[in-house]
């Protein structure tokens, strides 16, 4: 059998990848084959990368990031019937679904962003991911995530910065509100 796809080849490939492009499409085309072959590769996983935060509703877990915050790669895993608010990344990412039904909703932005915490939004249809399905977003694209399952859902993250130091934001959609989004992660498993 050959060698399984190692957490250190697929960071040392997301470092050429990003080396050569700036463009995050071009990037997210070239990175997701190799997420998915990584989120499929054989060795990596453990059994705490299942647990989920409660009170979060989903765990963060860090499989690496690089010195100053670049190429982060996570495993979130989702307690059934929780989700995240409408958030941006303020960088690209690539989530490759490994187990479960994780739906996305994606949303358009109205406003121009000029006024301070505020965010008129749009929601813009729904797709369901499962085992082997690969979302690319960019650094604008607006989404939430919610388990639809009944049971734990889990999907890999790979994202150009580690998303606690982008700046990014969350959104109420209702409230029309805008307000910075950071989550909790996990205590360090592994690092490449
Ligand atoms: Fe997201």
């Amino acid at each position: 059998m050959a060698n399984p796809y190692t957490l250190e080849q697929y960071v040392a490939d997301l470092r050429t990848i990003t080396a050569q492009e700036t463009d995050p499409e071009k990037i997210t085309e070239r990175v997701e084959p190799l997420a998915k072959k990584f989120a499929q590769a054989p060795g990596w996983m453990r059994p705490e990368y299942r647990e989920c935060d409660a009170e979060q509703g989903f765990g963060v877990h860090l499989l690496h990031e690089e010195p100053n915050h670049d190429l982060a790669v996570f495993l979130i895993s989702w307690l059934p019937n929780r989700g995240t608010t409408p958030h941006n990344h303020k960088t690209w990412v690539v989530v490759v679904g490994m187990e479960g039904h994780e739906q996305e909703d994606n949303y358009e932005r109205l406003d121009d962003g000029s006024k301070p915490g505020y965010a008129d939004l749009k929601r813009n249809g729904a797709q369901v991911m499962t085992a082997g399905y690969v979302a690319r977003c960019y650094p604008e694209h607006i989404h939430s995530v919610w388990n639809v399952g009944k049971d734990i859902s889990m999907s890999l993250h790979t994202y150009g910065r580690h998303i606690n130091y982008t700046g990014r934001s969350e959104f109420d959609p209702e409230g029309k509100r805008e307000k910075p989004y950071v989550v909790k992660v996990a205590d360090e498993h592994a690092r490449a």
